[in-house]
């Protein structure tokens, strides 16, 4: 156990007056175990008892440059001094928009958000609002956001409950949400040629959107299998559907153009935050113009008070300068191989039958010998051993999640030292847990 002489008093006072000690239910990991941050910089963190870790969560994905980046803090705090919120177009807003347009293969038009549910929510309305349909499709294990009409058959939804593949239940995800809105939802496994078509030919007439992560963000990071996305996409083609991929963890992470340029399938619409601003709250929605032109005053509502503030679009300007500058996001996946392949290594050695996931920027793996192409495959899944490696590994100064379906995020500063370090690390947590 690590010292949380300082660390705990700090949490009993956040247990009085915030809802479970935190902000965000996911936060919650038990009255004794939470752990309290004081600061970040590159890839590594600090609790409040000075204990230091390796950090491949990186604020479940937004770091990818690595915490409080000079470049990122020098120009907020510089435009800091001009204001941040004016209820009116910035030039500033309208430079970060137009390198998303050069950078985002197929971008033309968007708007800004500040989180990546406020972007998910929007893209589903202008979605509806385009086609005059109000049915969505999603995926289950896809996690859009904490808005009603997302939160079906997530990545926490028991897959117990998600029924038979041929007739998948969307399973609400706690209490609050009207039951009436699953009727507008279908969820179905991912990476499944067969089960969207059929979907689709059945209620095409009804379903406005295909809201798809591109690579399961939520779900150790699991790829689309060959020909996949292209296959939503002629569907969604065919069948006057509006493609929305939520990039909201790959945009900016998996290469400059997210999963469109990684994959190569172009939606109609995309969703971005996390990476856009390097831990800075930043989202947007963008794609085609003839779907995004739907939106307007007394047509399609976008609206947000914070939309484009100053804060905002300075760190997002910034983080937009730094991925074209150099090939940072080329040079990560490099590193991200060298941990993908000294991770599969160690378990191979160690006898532990396993199946590893993702792209190098954003990679799992589980603790299966079943191959796993979606979440329904997670059933053979040993949390429980995943759990305690992940529990070693974070009593020796390195925390990735210790849920296998949130993934291992890596940032511009984990560097080669700091990957074979982990490395080292994972290898006696790994001996351990057997112990
Ligand atoms: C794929 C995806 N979409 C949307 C969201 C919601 O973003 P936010 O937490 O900024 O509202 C998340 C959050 O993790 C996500 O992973």
């Amino acid at each position: 156990m690590l010292n949380r002489e300082k660390s705990q008093p700090i949490f009993d006072r956040a247990l009085k007056v915030l809802v479970n000690g935190v902000s965000s239910n996911f936060r919650y990991l038990g009255e004794k175990e939470t752990p309290v941050i004081v600061r970040g910089e590159g890839a590594r963190i600090w609790d409040a008892d000075g204990n230091e870790f390796i950090d491949y969560r990186l604020g479940w994905g937004p770091i990818i440059i690595g915490h409080a980046d000079h470049r990122v803090n020098h120009a907020v705090i510089k435009h800091l001094e001009n204001g941040t919120t004016f209820a009116a177009t910035t030039e500033l807003e309208v430079i970060v928009a137009e390198k998303l347009v050069k950078i985002v293969p197929g971008m033309e038009k968007l708007r800004f958000t500040n989180t990546g549910t406020e972007a998910t929510m929007h893209a589903l309305r202008t979605a509806r609002g385009y086609t005059n349909k109000e049915k969505f499709i999603k995926f289950e294990g896809q996690y859009h956001g904490a808005h009603d009409y997302v939160l079906f058959s997530t990545a926490s939804s028991p897959i117990s409950a998600m029924g038979a593949r041929t007739s998948p239940i969307p399973v609400q995800v706690g209490s609050g949400i009207p039951h009436k809105i699953r009727d507008y939802v279908y969820c179905l496994p991912f990476n499944d040629f067969e089960a969207i078509e059929k979907c689709v030919k059945d209620h095409h007439g009804e379903v406005a959107a295909m809201l798809v992560e591109p690579c399961l963000g939520n779900i150790a990071g699991i790829e689309p299998k060959s020909g996949y996305l292209s296959h939503l996409r002629s569907l969604c083609n065919e069948y006057n559907i509006v493609l929305i991929f939520d990039e909201v963890k790959t945009g900016f992470r998996l290469a400059n153009g997210g999963a469109r340029e990684a994959y190569g399938v172009i939606p109609d619409i995309s969703t971005y935050a996390k990476s856009l601003g390097n831990g800075l709250p930043v989202a947007a929605f963008g794609g085609k113009t003839k779907v995004m032109d739907v939106i307007g005053g007394g047509s399609v509502t976008h609206a947000g008070t914070f939309g484009a503030n100053g804060v905002s679009m300075a760190a997002a300007n910034a983080v937009l300068d730094i991925l074209s500058d150099s090939p940072v996001l080329k040079d990560l996946a490099e590193r991200g191989k060298r941990l993908k392949t000294g991770l599969d290594n160690v378990l191979t050695d160690a006898g532990i039958p396993h199946q590893m996931c993702g792209h190098p920027n954003i990679q799992g793996f589980l603790i299966t010998d079943k191959p796993v192409k979606e979440v329904r495959d997670l059933v053979y899944s040993n949390d429980v051993l995943y759990e305690t490696i992940m529990q070693n590994m974070y009593n020796r100064g390195i925390w990735a999640e210790s849920d296998p379906r949130e993934p291992w995020f890596l940032c511009a500063a984990h560097t080669d030292e700091i990957i074979d370090d982990t490395l080292n690390k994972f290898q006696e947590s790994v001996k351990t847990a057997l112990q």
